[in-house]
């Protein structure tokens, strides 16, 4: 079994639906740790109530190097071998991202290559297009580029706010990030979509 560590900075719930499927029958991969930057993440309890170990690693009032050094500690002392980023709104650096090269999954609420970056449910809106997405990703150090591992689609709907969209959103991310982690772990790079 391959050892995932989580990384999350909130509500955690992309994080909660890999460590229900990682604890399920017949899974490639097991959750050793879920790591937040944050000490207040929701998430973190979640975690524990499905006996998981935690680590809180805040980035506040301290470089970033030193932030970055603490968590590359904590990961390996948990044994992790693949870390999936979910919903953990730091921005890694390449030095980072290196230590852990072609090992780092991330879920970002966009159809990548487009709307990198931050408020894509309104950005998709505003774009005018008829669907939306998310995407799981192999992790290099461009912000949100890497490998396309997988691609979730809603549509927008003529009244959607960035809350009504993501809320339809939310529900594919839970779908797709358990599969992309599932054939990663196996060792498959394939991408699909879920259409
Ligand atoms: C998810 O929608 C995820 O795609 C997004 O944050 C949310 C986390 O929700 N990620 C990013 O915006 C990354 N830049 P969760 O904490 O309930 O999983």
């Amino acid at each position: 079994h391959r050892a995932v560590a989580i990384l999350i900075s909130g509500t955690g719930s992309n994080m909660l639906r890999l460590v229900e499927s990682m604890q399920g029958a017949d899974h490639p991969a097991r959750p050793v740790l879920v790591l937040s930057n944050r000490p207040e993440a929701k998430g973190l309890k979640h975690a524990a109530a499905l006996g998981v170990p935690t680590a809180v690693v805040d980035h506040r009032g301290r470089p970033k190097p030193e932030f970055e050094a603490e968590m590359d500690a904590a990961l390996r002392d948990a044994g992790a071998e693949i870390l999936c980023l979910a919903g953990f709104m730091r921005v890694l650096s390449a030095d980072f991202i290196a230590r852990w090269e072609g090992r780092i999954l991330n879920i970002h609420p966009s159809l990548l290559p487009l709307f990198k970056g931050l408020d894509t449910h309104a950005r998709a809106i505003a774009s005018g297009m008829a669907v939306h997405g998310a995407t799981v990703h192999e992790v290099i150090a461009d912000l949100d580029a890497g490998p396309i591992l997988g691609q979730a689609v809603v549509p927008i709907l003529p009244d959607d706010t960035p809350d009504t969209l993501a809320a339809r959103l939310l529900p594919a991310e839970h779908r797709l990030y358990p599969e992309a982690l599932r054939r990663f772990a196996a060792g498959n790079r394939a991408r699909f979509a879920l259409l």
